[in-house]
């Protein structure tokens, strides 16, 4: 590589982004309502909120799988409008090719890419160990776990080497030690390819541990009504966790998103499975 890329090579920004779902019953879902704001180039910006609260949905307006009812999503400042290679997206469900080996789940998106057959080989070997999986590389999905074959998505995803990395809760199926070890892993391949990531998380430590910036989604209509940026210095290990000023940022985020969460349940207690015509 010659040269810095320019400041706002990978940035991702939000511009007033809505979202309205019609539904066949003819009711309306609004899902994302006026979302602003920036991730700029090489940061890791955190997503929590409610179950519901538009999370995906503002993830795959970014990856160009869905349309914005209102506003723009940019990346590297130019609107999206489907979806690009150099945006990677980890999906929240699994999403491993059954019929391929692990390997070959692997090199998919990069023969897709028209990555040459060395450069796919060293590239998929390197990215199985990452996650764990060399020794899985023969396998087909339906031998691996939940939690394998999500780490193998992951893999996939990063194999693209994409400039900004999109993910959905992508360690949402795997036990607390794992997550915290990917976790690690992801924030060392971060620092050191100058990644920009957006990334969909339940867990509040997750997010406290692994952000530059956690911003918190309100029940739906999603707007963000926190931002809170996480002065811990990098590289960041476990022995971060539970620290003062760790349990500092992680108690503001629960007060919101408590709060939060039980407007949802308490709306739904109202309304129970109504449907209500617009
Ligand atoms: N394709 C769709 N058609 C209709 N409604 C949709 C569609 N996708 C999402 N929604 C609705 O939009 C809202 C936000 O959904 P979304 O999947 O973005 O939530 P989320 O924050 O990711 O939730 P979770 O944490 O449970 O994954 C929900 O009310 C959902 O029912
Ligand atoms: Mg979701």
């Amino acid at each position: 590589m010659t040269g810095a890329p320019p400041e706002t090579a990978n940035e991702i920004g939000f511009d007033r982004v809505g979202k309205d779902f019609p539904l066949p019953s003819g009711r309306t879902v609004h899902a994302v309502e006026e979302v602003t704001g920036t991730v700029p180039a090489g940061r890791f910006v955190s997503i929590v909120g409610p179950s519901g609260c538009g999370k995906s949905t503002l993830l795959a307006i970014v990856a160009g799988l869905e349309g914005a009812s209102s506003g723009t999503a940019s990346v590297g400042g130019n609107p999206v409008t489907g979806p690009r290679r150099d945006i990677g997206m980890v999906f929240q469900e699994e999403s491993t090719l059954p019929w391929r080996s692990a390997l070959r789940n692997v090199t998919f998106g990069m023969e897709v890419a028209g990555v040459p057959r060395a450069e796919r080989a060293r590239r998929a070997d390197a990215m199985l160990s990452m996650v764990g999986l060399a020794e899985f590389a023969a396998e087909r999905p339906a031998r691996l776990s939940g939690g394998m074959r999500q780490r193998l998505a992951i893999a996939r995803t990063l194999a693209l080497q994409p400039s900004v990395l999109l993910m959905d809760e992508p360690f949402g199926a795997l036990d607390q030690q794992t997550r915290l070890i990917l976790g690690a892993q992801l924030l060392r391949i971060w620092r050191e390819v100058q990644l920009t990531v957006l990334f969909v998380t339940h867990s509040i430590e997750e997010a406290v541990l692994l952000s530059t910036e956690v911003w918190v989604m309100s029940y739906r209509p999603g707007r963000i009504i926190d931002r809170v940026p996480i002065d811990l210095p990098y590289p960041r290990g476990f022995e971060v966790v539970g620290t003062d000023q760790f349990n500092a940022y992680a108690n503001r985020l629960w007060a919101t998103i408590r709060r939060e969460s039980l407007r949802g349940f308490s709306d739904a207690e109202e309304h129970p499975m109504a449907e209500q015509p617009t």
